[in-house]
């Protein structure tokens, strides 16, 4: 697991605590008008809760980060936490599902089909689950953003460096240089080993799965417009329906 969800889980916090208001609001239109209870795999430290709680919803988390879980349930919110592998558990039955940031991509292609399954078995049927993967997102450009909010100021950066398409596996780099805050001064690099997925790869998981893919969107764009099925890049957002 990686110390970034560990040890360095109030650094996560910092570096990801970016605003998800108009993120929040099409997650809601696409979750659809009947959805009042939401599950998020991988919730870490619940960065969405009070945005979807705003709105209606009523959230369930898991996250497999003992850490993450007691920063998500010290926000102070009424989203229920739960400390369970997101490959293996069963928390209840929703009317949706949300996972946003390549969260996925830590799992494997077998955790990933195993996943898809114990998600199915979550949701009722027609329920939507939104979650953001990245398709084949181009090696060595990297994400730069600052995070600079409540005397913290952290300079972050994020790139996909090298892959093995037979093994389905890519490495991501993480570097944050922390400007300002407690524990300014620290520089933080990291590895992390991710799922590699083509638009083959996926679709092919999907279509193992219950699931039916039905829409791609690109995070990265205001409006989140959608795409075509073929669509690459590391923000997509990929709509699954329960039959
Ligand atoms: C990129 S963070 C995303 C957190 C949150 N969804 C967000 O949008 O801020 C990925 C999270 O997935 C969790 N995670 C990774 N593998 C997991 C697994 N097998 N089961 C449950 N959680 C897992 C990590 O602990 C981490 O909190």
């Amino acid at each position: 697991m990686s110390d970034l969800y560990t040890e360095l889980a109030d650094l996560y916090d910092a570096v990801f605590e970016w605003d998800v208001e108009t993120e929040a609001d099409w997650l809601v239109e696409r979750l659809g008008a009947s959805c009042r209870t939401v599950l998020e795999p991988g919730c870490g430290s619940g960065r969405m809760f009070a945005p979807l709680e705003r709105r209606g919803l009523v959230i369930t988390g898991i996250d497999n980060s003992p850490a993450m879980v007691a920063r998500a349930r010290a926000r102070g919110t009424h989203a229920t936490v739960v400390l369970a592998d997101m490959a293996d558990f069963d928390v209840g039955v929703f009317h949706g599902a949300i996972c946003p940031i390549n969260t996925l991509g830590h799992l494997s292609h077998d955790e990933l089909a195993a996943h898809l399954r114990a998600m199915a078995r979550a949701l009722v049927p027609g329920a939507h689950y939104l979650l953001q993967l990245a398709i084949d997102a181009p090696l060595g450009e990297a994400s730069r953003w600052e995070i600079e909010r409540d005397g913290q100021h952290v300079r972050a950066q994020w790139s996909v460096e090298s892959r093995d398409a037979s093994a389905g596996v890519e490495s991501h780099h993480s570097r944050f240089e922390v400007l300002a805050g407690p524990r300014a001064g620290e520089v933080h690099t990291q590895v992390h080993e991710m799922s590699f997925w083509t638009t083959e790869t996926w679709a092919a998981a999907v279509a193992a799965s219950p699931f039916v893919w039905t829409a791609v969107y690109d995070g990265a764009s205001p409006g989140r417009p959608q795409l075509d099925f073929t669509a690459t890049g590391g923000l997509l957002w990929h709509e699954l329906v329960r039959p």
